[in-house]
Order: C-alpha cells, then sequence, then structure tokens
C-alpha cells in the first residue's frame, strides 16, 4: 500500500450526458483528494498522446476521433492505492459487462463510450498527469 497520484478523465459521452458531478461524487466519497480539475476540448496531438499505446489497433483512429470530439473534465486526484482505487471505481472496460456499483457499469453499455478514464498504472499516472496539466 502507498500514496499515490492518479490521472482521470470525464470522457466527452460523460460531459454530455451530465455525468461529471456523479463520477466526482463517487471519488470524494470514496476519500480520494482532488487536487486539479479542468474542463478542456482536447486537441488530436494531445489525444494521440494520451493514446499512444493503442496506435496501429483497429479502434485506434475512433478513439481519438472520439476524444477530441467535445470538451473533457480532467481531474488530478491521490490517496492511499490512488491508482488501483481509481481504475476500481471505473469499472471494466467494456460497460457491457463492468460490474453495477462501478461507473461503467451503471451508466454505459458500449465499449466505444465508457464515460471515464483512470490511468492503469503509477507510471502512466505520472505520463498522463504531466501531459494534460503541463
Ligand atoms: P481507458 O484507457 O480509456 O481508461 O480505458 P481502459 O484502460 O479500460 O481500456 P484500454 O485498453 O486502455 O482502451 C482504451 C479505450 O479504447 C477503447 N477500446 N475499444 N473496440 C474495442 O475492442 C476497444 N477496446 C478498447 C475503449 O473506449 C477504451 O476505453
Ligand atoms: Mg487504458
Amino acid at each position: 500500500m502507498a500514496h499515490e497520484d492518479t490521472f482521470v478523465m470525464v470522457k466527452p459521452d460523460g460531459v454530455r450526458r451530465r455525468l461529471v458531478g456523479e463520477v466526482l461524487s463517487r471519488f470524494e466519497a470514496k476519500g480520494l483528494d482532488l487536487h486539479r480539475l479542468e474542463m478542456v476540448l482536447p486537441d488530436r496531438a494531445t489525444a494521440t498522446a494520451h493514446y499512444a499505446e493503442h496506435e496501429g489497433k483497429p479502434f485506434y483512429d475512433g478513439l481519438i476521433d472520439f476524444i477530441a470530439s467535445g470538451p473533457v473534465v480532467v481531474m488530478h486526484w491521490s490517496g492511499e492505492s490512488a491508482v488501483t482505487v481509481a481504475r476500481a471505481l471505473v469499472g471494466a472496460t467494456d460497460p457491457a459487462v463492468a460490474l453495477p456499483g462501478t461507473i461503467r457499469g451503471d451508466f454505459g453499455l458500449e465499449v466505444g463510450e465508457n464515460i471515464v478514464h483512470g490511468s492503469d498504472s503509477p507510471a502512466s499516472a505520472a505520463r498522463e498527469l504531466g501531459l494534460w496539466f503541463g
């Protein structure tokens, strides 16, 4: 167990569906600490860098189009095991199989519109916090 920082983003579908408050309240209720929060319209360069690990996969172009399709809300959270805790709150990648009680499990059905992103490791968190917050 260790104190960690992590990066969380409400994706364009989550903003369009007015789920920002829902996401925030779940992270706050869990006990994580919010440090930074901003709404931004992602440019394609930032979206491409964010998802660089997926370059070349069949869903990659659509994923970049989707992330750049509208405003997102980017957040910096910290706390005990924050990376793992945030991923648990978010739920499995495919909302159709994400467990009820998770954000994706409660609010989604399609893998391409899964509401929220959470860093998958402390190294990813450091990279993504630097990318989005500079
Ligand atoms: P994220 O990075 O967005 O938090 O999602 P994740 O870790 O749960 O999943 P990841 O494997 O990193 O995939 C990134 C995003 O790509 C889309 N995806 N589509 N059609 C597909 O098979 C497929 N697989 C992944 C999803 O929108 C996923 O969030
Ligand atoms: Mg991921």
